[in-house]
């Protein structure tokens, strides 16, 4: 057993690039805990996959253009964020640091940014509200008991969160075989506080030979568009839907009246073997035409990766990973200090290819390198 280390004070100032956290984080959590934010599904293919075909697009610079006025500002639904890096749903933060999801809302207030709270969250969406001085959205699972979900909602509502995201990409969790072979299970305290007191789902089918999850009460209850246009009639905050991988998917979310889209693939960890986000990218945002936002997650730890998802149609992107090894390292500074890399790459791409603002960049920007292996 690793002993972790002690969490840093300050940025040690090696640290110029997200990767440069990944090795603090490893350090400061137990195995147990890193088996769970940094696996995949199965053989990770898809994992990697989403970096790897970052790289394989390459960027156009553009010289001697008018840079003058420039800003990363961003409004999606009359919200106006400092710039389009928002931070993903992650689950249970406080598996890596004591101050958990309170640390990231400090460090999001303090990079006007938006942070998605998720339902699986280890402090309760209430206190998370009272600490951020900044745009907060929910991140909905739907729960089995569709009572309990209806009031997660009301709560979140009441509570000042400005839209809501739902889930769609996770009715069981992928086979992490990482997360298997290291024997995690959540500590003891640590847990999804939000769902305290939820009444567990009575057994439902599953009668002999139907296999272990299909016929079994956890599938039977899997929210479906249904529960999509349900939720519609009892909100009236922004509907996202997370977790779209095709074209065919992102139709009907849009004939369901969601008012945005987050094409993302759960960072590998649900279904191995599916594209990278960016791959599938300008097909969705075709499919959708622009009636409503597209937004992307899924393998970007550069500046330039973002670049190149909003060149690719994306309004805004949503990291995860790099801002949880910020937050195992260092806490609120970490998460604050990952944040600022990225919109500093940013900037530094866009002002290197002509761009201005979010509005100049656009897909003539970019050419589609053959892979050299
Ligand atoms: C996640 N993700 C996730 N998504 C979600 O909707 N609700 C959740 O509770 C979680 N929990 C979660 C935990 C951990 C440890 C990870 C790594 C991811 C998925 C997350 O929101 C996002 O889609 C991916 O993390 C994006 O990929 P990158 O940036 O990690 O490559
Ligand atoms: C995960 C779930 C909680 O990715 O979304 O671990």
């Amino acid at each position: 057993m690793n002993v972790p280390l002690a969490k840093l004070q300050q940025i040690p100032a090696f640290v110029a690039a997200v990767a440069d956290y990944e090795s603090l984080a490893h350090d400061r959590v137990t195995e147990q805990a890193w088996a769970y934010v940094a696996s995949g599904a199965a053989d990770e293919w898809t994992m990697h996959e989403n970096c790897a075909a970052f790289q394989r697009l390459s960027l156009h610079a553009s010289v001697l253009c008018d840079l003058s006025g420039g800003n990363t500002r961003l409004t999606l639904f009359g919200q106006t964020f400092a710039s389009p890096i928002f931070l993903a749903p992650i689950a249970y933060q406080k598996l890596v640091h004591p101050d958990g999801e309170l640390a990231t809302a400090l460090a999001s207030a303090a990079a006007e940014t938006c942070m998605i709270v998720s339902t699986l969250a280890s402090s309760s969406l209430e206190e998370i509200a009272q600490q951020a001085a900044a745009p907060l959205w929910f991140q909905l699972y739907f729960q089995p008991d569709r009572e309990f979900t209806r009031d997660l909602v009301q709560r979140a509502e009441a509570a000042g969160y400005r839209a809501l995201v739902v889930t769609v990409d996770a009715p069981v969790n992928g086979i992490r075989n990482r997360e298997q072979r290291a024997g995690f299970s959540l500590p003891a305290g640590v847990d999804a506080v939000n769902l305290r007191g939820m009444r567990i789902p009575p057994p439902h089918g599953g009668k002999a030979g139907e296999g272990i999850l299909l016929g079994g009460s956890l599938l039977a209850s899997a929210p479906t568009w249904k529960d999509i246009a349900w939720l519609r009639s009892l909100t009236s905050l922004p509907i996202l839907i997370k977790g779209i991988m095709t074209a065919e998917d992102a139709r009907r979310a849009v004939a369901e009246t969601v008012d945005g889209i987050v094409v993302s693939n759960h960072g590998g960890r649900t279904l191995d073997t599916q594209p990278s986000t960016i791959d599938m990218l300008p097909e969705i945002v075709g499919a959708v035409a622009g009636r409503v936002p597209v937004l992307l997650d899924s393998g970007i730890r550069r500046g330039s990766d973002m670049f190149k998802a909003l060149a690719l149609g994306a309004a805004a992107v949503l990291v995860g990973r790099p801002y949880i090894y910020g937050l195992a390292a260092a806490g609120a500074v970490g998460v604050a200090h990952v944040l600022h890399i990225l919109r500093a790459e940013l900037e530094v791409t866009m002002a290197l290819t002509g761009c201005r603002d979010l509005a100049a960049i656009d897909s003539s920007r970019l050419r589609l390198v053959p892979r050299r292996s």
